[in-house]
């Protein structure tokens, strides 16, 4: 059979997607209705072979993972497992360690997924490419287009446009290589587990070495004795095969394709996604009907069918309503995402804004962000993946409030970020509110 495993790391990362990380994994975050893990699902089981999925995290299993994999398995039929890292093991540190669960009933290849991504993934495509031109021992990368200075926050990829053959791989360059980027989608053959029981060899002697020039390395040096533990897809395996006749690249420009990494990425996304439910599920996205008493609907909008929306509401374009969520006589959303069980009161208006679960929003409030989209005048251009500082000033983005806050009636938040379980006063422009 053929699995895929996806990468969802640990509590230490997705600082920049905090605060919607503080409270559960920035992968079960809800992006056009549902967490990113599950669209990456969606797209794991188009490959009609394909009958397993790994999840692979340093995350304690908690009740919102366990939830999401026994609601998943159910929907999609297919066999959904959490294997736990006891440490940060790196992107590939997971996959040796778990590698005689991930070789049971393994049928030839397996993908791996990064899972902060999200895209139109062409996974049936990528193995058709790869049984034809690659064969049974090599190894496919997708890959898709950036500018020349975005280029360099990724993998980049340096290839032959007539055989596909990766011939040079690094890993975010501090110069220009290649606007070939690395998708952080990967199709291995079997042969992978070879290389990475090679790797892991060599850097356990590494440190044997280590410990031994240097003896003070040896006792109680917790971090070191986890760090020779982990291994870096990228930097240690992909990087060391391309040039060696065993990487090829699935180019997939054309399609819609991103990282998730800051909350401003999310909105992105969420566009994304609902626009894709116009081709591939389009019973999710609310129709503007002529029926009396429904509100209007612009553009592509999800809304979760517990949620209670006034008909005098004006929703989207680009706007996902989660469940149990109310929505006030004359409010007006776009471009947002309104996670569960919110409460926005008459006459407020959420433009670019991500409002936590459990928040009230107050009567005649506005709350507003700065889109952060990719550039439009640029080709390939990618969502500027920034951290919340720039020059020691917050950077203008989409405006995000933390869960269970409480933002009163008559008053303006503009570019804010609210920490989760606040009671705001007043307005507040640019401010981080803690
Ligand atoms: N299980 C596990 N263990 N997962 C991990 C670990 C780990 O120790 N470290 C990271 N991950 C997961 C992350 O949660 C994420 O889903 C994925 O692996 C990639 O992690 P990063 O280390 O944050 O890499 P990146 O996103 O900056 O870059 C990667 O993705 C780019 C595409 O978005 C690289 O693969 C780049 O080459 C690629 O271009
Ligand atoms: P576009 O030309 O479509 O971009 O409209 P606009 O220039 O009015 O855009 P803006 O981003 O300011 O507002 C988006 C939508 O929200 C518009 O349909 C406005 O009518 C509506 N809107 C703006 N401010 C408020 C407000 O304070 N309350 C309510 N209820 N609606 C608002």
């Amino acid at each position: 059979m053929l699995k895929a495993v996806i990468l969802i790391g640990g509590p230490q990362k997705g600082t920049r997607f905090r605060p919607l990380s503080l409270e559960m994994p920035k992968h079960l975050f809800p992006v056009a209705g549902y967490p990113i893990i599950h669209h990456l699902i969606e797209s794991c089981i188009k490959v009609s072979e394909l009958r397993e999925i790994l999840l692979i995290g340093s995350y304690q299993p908690n009740e919102a993972l366990s939830r999401f994999i026994a609601n998943a398995q159910q929907s999609f039929n297919i066999s959904i497992r959490y294997l736990q890292e006891y440490t940060s093991l790196g992107t590939a540190g997971g996959i040796y360690h778990f590698r005689d669960l991930i070789k049971s009933n393994l049928s030839e290849s397996f993908f791996v997924i990064n899972g902060d991504i999200c895209g139109d993934l062409p996974l049936t495509q990528m193995l058709e490419f790869h049984r034809q031109h690659v064969g049974g021992k090599g190894f496919t990368i997708l890959g898709t287009e950036a500018t020349e200075k975005q280029s360099c926050n990724y993998g980049c990829i340096a290839w032959d446009k007539k055989t596909n053959e990766v011939k040079h791989y690094v890993e975010k360059p501090e110069t220009f290589v290649s606007t070939t980027i690395s998708c952080g989608v990967f199709l291995f053959s079997k042969g992978i587990f070879q290389i990475l029981s090679d790797t892991y060899k060599k850097n356990q002697q590494i440190y044997k070495d280590e410990c031994s020039s240097e003896p003070s390395f040896l006792i109680n040096d917790v971090t070191r004795y986890e760090t020779r533990e982990c291994i870096r897809l990228e930097k240690d395996v992909i990087a060391k095969l391309a040039g060696t006749g065993q990487l090829f690249i699935y180019p997939m420009s054309d399609k819609f394709w991103s990282s998730i990494k800051s909350a401003g990425s999310v909105i992105y996304a969420n566009r994304h996604y609902l626009e894709m439910y116009r081709m591939y599920y389009p019973e999710r996205l609310a129709i503007n009907s002529d029926v009396k008493n429904t509100p209007t609907i612009i553009g592509d909008v999800f809304i979760h069918p517990t949620a209670c929306v006034a008909p005098s509401a004006v929703l989207g374009p680009n706007v996902s309503i989660g469940h149990d969520v109310s929505v006030g006589t004359g409010v007006r959303i776009r471009e947002s995402i309104i996670l569960g069980n919110c409460v926005l009161q008459d006459h407020c208006c959420v433009l670019y804004s991500i409002i936590g679960w459990n928040s009230t929003i107050g009567p005649w409030t506005r709350v507003e962000g700065t889109p952060s989209d990719p550039d439009p005048n640029k080709q390939f251009s990618k969502i500027e993946q920034d951290s919340l500082f720039h020059d020691g000033k917050l950077h203008p983005s989409i405006t995000v409030i933390g869960n269970n806050v409480s933002v009163p009636g008559e008053v303006i938040l503009l570019n804010a970020i609210v920490l989760p379980h606040k009671e705001l006063g007043s307005s507040s422009k640019n401010q981080i509110i803690l």
